[in-house]
């Protein structure tokens, strides 16, 4: 692992990004190998949850601009370096992402592909592409366009000024905000909190959530009753609707 140092809490798996003199800037090789531990920790039946979190100044300050300087069309088109970016909303599991200082481009697209943010009071979120002639193209235009609405997101593509963690809060990006220094202590506490409920129904409610962002209202809940008659089939269910009506706290197996 040259980019990330990763390590377990528990049932909850801490990958952090650290290229801190590029200001965890996101090159091909490192989203590769951030993709491949995403991938493990999901096949690995120990690990309940994840978290994503960066340095004390940046989270990610984007796509490593270097590698992408002197590209021409047809050398991105034949990079295709975000297909990998595709693979992350493929992991099942809850992704926590855990953000301090700089999110911005790549990295706040990062962040928009976890499924839950907790941000340090530095976090600085922000799709500056713009200001290099660029755009978005790890997601930034769809995940702000369906989360806030055609006017906030255009407002930030176009201008590309970050915004603070308060501000993205008040967006509906961030989930909590809390002192950097326990940024990603708050992280892996939730990720305790997910990794004690049970673990295929997690999965089956995060389907059914992201399905709601590319579907009819028709079709997403059809998919949902579908998930839920799913869950009957599951020994987790049933140990917690019993433990429910004998008044104790559920064991949940994962199964
Ligand atoms: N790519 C490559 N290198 C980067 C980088 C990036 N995105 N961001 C920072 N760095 C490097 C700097 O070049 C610098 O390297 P050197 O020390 O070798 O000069 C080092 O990291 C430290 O950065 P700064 O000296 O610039 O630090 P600062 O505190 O003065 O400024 C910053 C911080 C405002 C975040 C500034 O670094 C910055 O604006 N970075 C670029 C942000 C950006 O434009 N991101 C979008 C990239 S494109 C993209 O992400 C496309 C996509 O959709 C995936």
């Amino acid at each position: 692992m040259a980019y990330l140092s990763i390590h377990d809490d528990g049932p909850v798996r801490v990958i952090r990004i650290a290229r801190d003199e590029r200001l965890n800037a996101l090159n091909l090789a490192l989203v590769d190998e951030l993709v491949a531990a995403l991938e493990a920790a999901d096949a690995e039946p120990q690990v309940r949850a994840v978290v994503v979190t960066g340095g004390e100044k940046a989270f990610a300050a984007g796509a490593d601009i270097a590698e992408m300087a002197d590209a021409t069309a047809v050398d991105m088109k034949l990079r295709d370096q975000f297909r990998a970016w595709d693979r992350i909303l493929g992991v099942h599991k809850p992704v926590i992402a855990a953000v301090r200082g700089f999110a911005l481009g790549g990295g706040c697209e990062l962040a928009m592909a976890c499924d839950l943010v907790i941000a340090g009071e530095s976090a600085k979120f922000g799709q500056p592409e713009v200001k290099l002639g660029l755009m978005p193209g790890a997601g930034g235009t769809q995940w702000l366009a369906r989360r806030l609405g055609k006017a906030r997101a255009l407002e930030l593509l176009w201008l590309g000024e970050p915004i603070t963690a308060q501000e993205a809060m008040a967006l509906g990006l961030v989930n909590r905000v809390v002192p950097d220094d326990t940024c990603v202590a708050a992280a892996v506490e939730l990720g305790k909190r997910l990794a004690e409920m049970p673990p295929v129904a997690l999965r089956c409610i995060k389907e059914a959530v992201y399905q709601a962002m590319d579907t009819t209202l028709a079709d997403g809940l059809e998919a949902e009753r579908n998930l839920f008659y799913l869950l009957f089939a599951t020994e987790d269910a049933r140990e917690g609707m019993r433990a429910f009506m004998e008044r104790r706290k559920p064991s949940f197996r994962g199964r």
